[in-house]
C-alpha cells in the first residue's frame, strides 16, 4: 500500500483523485494546487485527504508518488523532480513537451528505478483493446498500416477548458501545437501494434478563424497551425498516418479519437457509426456492438452480489464487452469513469504496478514511443514537410 499526492486539481484531476482514494492499494491521498482554493475543493469532495501549499512542499513529505495533472507543457520538469525526490509517478499526457525533457524522464526513471506511468486513455480505448487481441491472436496477419485520429473541435468544450485553465491569458495556451498532443492517436494505434515511429513527415495548417488563438503573434508556442496530419514510418516497414483537427466538423458526441489497422489477411475499420472487421477469406462482420461501452466481460458476479443493481449496471456498462474488468476493485463500483472506461483501468494499472513492482502497461519507454513521434512530426510540420528521423529509447524490458 502508499500515498499518493495530487499535483494540479484542475478540470481532470478529480475523478482520478476520487479512484486513487478509493482505491484499496492506496493508504493515502494529499492534493495541491498552484490556486489554492481548487485543492481545498477536491480534498473537501474526498473527504480525508490534506492539502499541502505547493509541489516543494508535497515533494519534501513522506508521500511515495505522485499524480501530475498539470497542463500539457508541464509535465516534463514536474515528472523529473518527482523521481529525482524519491516519488514513483503517474502522468497525465503527454509525457513532455521537448525531446530533451522525455530523455531526463526516461534517465531518471531507469537511475531511480521508480515506477513512472503515463495516464493514455486510447491504451484501452474499446478499439484499441480489440486490435489488440486481434494482433496478439496473429488475425491481422502482417500488420503494416495504420491509422489514428484525435479530431476535437475547439468549439466542442476547448474554448472554455483553456478559459478555466489559463486564466485571463488563456488565448496564449489554447493555441497548444495539435502535433505536439499526439499521444491519442498514436497510442491508440501502438497499443495494439507492436512496433514505433522511426520517420515522420508532417503537414500543418495554419488557422483561418482569426480570433486570436491560433496566432503566432499571440500563441505563447508561436503557434497558428490548428490542424496537422502526419506520416510515420515505423520500424517494421509500416506506415502510420495520424490526424490531430481541432477545427474540424465532427459531429458532437461523436467519440474523438478513432482507429483504423490494416493488416495482410484482415482490416479493423472504426468509423463514427461502426466498427467493422474484414477477413480476406471474405467475412465481413460488425463489431460495434462490442466495443461500444455496454456490458462489460469478466467479472465476478459473486463479488458484485450484494451491490445495488444500479451501482452494478452503471459499474459494468461503464465499460465495453471487450473490457475485462475482473480485475477491477470493487470499491470503484459507483464512482464515475471517462474516456471509453479507460479510467478505472489506467488507476489500476498503476497502482498495481508500484504495489508489485512491476513495469506498467504505458511505462516510459512506451510513453516516449507515443510522444516523441508527435515532438518530430510537429518540427516537420515547421519544415515544410520535410521528412525527419526519429529517436527511440528502445523496449523498457532491455532498457535496464
Ligand atoms: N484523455 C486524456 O487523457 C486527457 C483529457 C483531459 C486532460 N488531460 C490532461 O490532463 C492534464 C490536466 O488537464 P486539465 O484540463 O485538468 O487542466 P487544468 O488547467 O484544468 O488543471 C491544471 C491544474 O494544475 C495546476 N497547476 C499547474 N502547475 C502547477 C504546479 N506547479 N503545482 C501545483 N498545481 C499546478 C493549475 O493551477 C490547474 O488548476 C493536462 O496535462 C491534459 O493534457 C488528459
Amino acid at each position: 500500500m502508499f500515498s499518493l499526492g495530487i499535483v494540479g486539481a484542475g478540470q481532470f484531476a478529480g475523478g482520478f483523485a476520487k479512484l486513487f482514494d478509493a482505491h484499496p492499494g492506496v493508504s493515502r491521498v494529499t492534493v495541491t494546487d498552484l490556486l489554492a482554493d481548487r485543492a481545498t475543493k477536491l480534498a473537501s469532495e474526498l473527504g480525508r485527504a490534506a492539502v499541502v501549499a505547493d509541489v516543494e512542499a508535497m515533494l519534501a513529505s513522506d508521500v511515495d508518488a505522485v499524480g501530475i495533472f498539470t497542463q500539457r507543457w508541464t509535465h516534463g520538469p514536474l515528472v523529473v523532480k518527482a523521481l529525482r525526490a524519491g516519488k514513483h509517478v503517474y502522468s497525465a499526457v503527454p509525457m513532455a513537451y521537448t525531446a530533451e525533457e522525455i530523455g531526463a524522464i526516461i534517465d531518471a526513471v531507469r537511475e531511480t528505478g521508480l515506477t513512472y506511468m503515463m495516464g493514455e486513455t486510447s491504451y484501452y480505448n474499446p478499439v484499441t483493446v480489440l486490435a489488440r487481441q486481434k494482433a496478439a491472436a496473429g488475425d491481422f496477419g502482417r500488420l503494416f498500416y495504420a491509422e489514428g485520429d484525435y479530431v476535437h473541435d475547439m468549439d466542442h468544450g476547448f474554448y472554455a477548458a483553456y478559459q478555466y485553465s489559463g486564466g485571463a491569458d488563456w488565448k496564449r495556451t489554447a493555441s497548444f501545437p495539435p502535433l505536439k498532443y499526439p499521444t491519442h492517436a498514436i497510442g491508440g494505434v501502438l497499443g495494439a501494434w507492436g512496433t514505433h515511429a522511426i520517420s515522420v513527415s508532417a503537414i500543418g495548417i495554419p488557422d483561418q478563424r482569426q480570433d486570436g488563438v491560433f496566432d503566432t503573434s499571440v500563441s505563447m508556442f508561436g503557434n497558428d497551425f490548428s490542424n496537422a496530419s502526419a506520416l510515420f514510418g515505423t520500424a517494421d516497414g509500416g506506415s502510420l498516418r495520424t490526424n490531430e483537427f481541432r477545427r474540424v466538423g465532427l459531429a458532437e458526441g461523436v467519440p474523438e479519437s478513432r482507429f483504423t489497422y490494416y493488416g495482410t489477411e484482415g482490416i479493423l475499420e472504426q468509423s463514427a457509426l461502426a466498427t467493422v472487421w474484414h477477413e480476406r477469406s471474405g467475412g465481413l462482420h460488425d463489431l460495434s456492438d462490442l466495443v461500444r461501452p455496454g456490458e462489460a466481460t469478466g467479472y465476478d458476479e459473486a463479488v458484485l452480489s450484494g451491490v445495488d443493481p444500479k451501482l452494478r449496471d452503471s459499474f459494468v456498462s461503464g465499460h465495453a464487452p471487450v473490457h475485462d474488468i475482473s480485475r477491477l476493485p470493487r470499491e470503484f463500483i459507483g464512482l464515475g469513469n471517462g474516456h471509453m472506461g479507460s479510467h478505472h483501468l489506467l488507476v489500476d494499472d498503476f497502482v498495481t504496478a508500484v504495489n508489485k513492482r512491476e513495469l506498467p502497461s504505458v511505462n516510459a519507454w512506451v510513453a516516449a514511443r507515443y510522444t516523441l513521434p508527435g515532438i518530430v512530426a510537429h518540427e516537420s510540420a515547421l519544415r515544410d514537410g520535410e521528412r525527419l528521423r526519429i529517436d527511440d529509447f528502445g523496449d523498457a524490458s532491455t532498457a535496464g
